[in-house]
């Protein structure tokens, strides 16, 4: 089973976070870190399960790494189970909160990617609008470093519960592809 943590960041707060939910996950879930610079689109297809970690920029816009990867994602067939972490500020981009996350996420399903693990209720999130939310929930783990610092780390601890308890489900359907 080979599964990473494939973050985008700009000013370095998804890199943070991603070593918490690194951290929050051990032992049950051990996780590669991958930068999103450092892989073509095609090379998702090397691991099992990936978690990706966006935040949104440019008022709804996906972080450049991703957005690279985004482009040239309509010439390749996925075959990876994905969950996602978005990063926002609701204060300042109530309209867009968390768009990359979804964004993103709709494309790599589209891909055909295995999806709908890790989808998190949008409780205690102040905000307008948000591609991230689908059916009702965020599609991921949604972070608000600007706004919500203090919230980090419970949001992360609960989440990181929520994937260890779906974990031996990935872990079978992923040999289950295989084989
Ligand atoms: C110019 C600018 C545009 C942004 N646009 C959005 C946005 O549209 N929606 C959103 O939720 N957050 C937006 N943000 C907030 C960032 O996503 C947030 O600060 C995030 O923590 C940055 O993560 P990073 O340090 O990993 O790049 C924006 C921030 C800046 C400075």
């Amino acid at each position: 089973m080979k599964a990473a943590l494939i973050y985008g960041t700009c000013t370095g707060n998804t890199e943070h976070v991603a070593t918490l939910i690194m951290d929050a996950l051990k032992p049950e879930i051990e996780l590669e870190s991958v930068d999103v610079f450092k892989i073509k689109p095609e090379q998702l297809n090397e691991w099992d399960f990936v978690i990706c970690g966006i935040p949104t920029w440019d008022v709804g816009e996906l972080e450049y790494g991703w957005s690279d990867i985004y482009d040239q994602l309509d010439d390749i067939d996925l075959d990876v189970t994905v969950a996602m972490f978005g990063l926002g500020d609701q204060g300042t981009y109530a309209e867009t909160y968390q768009d990359a996350m979804g964004i993103l996420y709709e494309k790599l399903i589209e891909r055909g990617a295995t999806g709908g693990i890790g989808f998190m209720p949008t409780e205690g999130h102040d905000f307008e609008e948000s591609k991230g939310v689908i059916d009702g929930k965020f599609c991921g783990l949604a972070l608000d470093e600007d706004m919500q610092r203090d919230l980090t780390e419970e949001r992360v601890a609960e989440w990181a519960t929520v994937l260890k308890k779906a974990w031996p489900e990935i872990v079978e359907k992923s040999t289950t592809q295989t084989n």
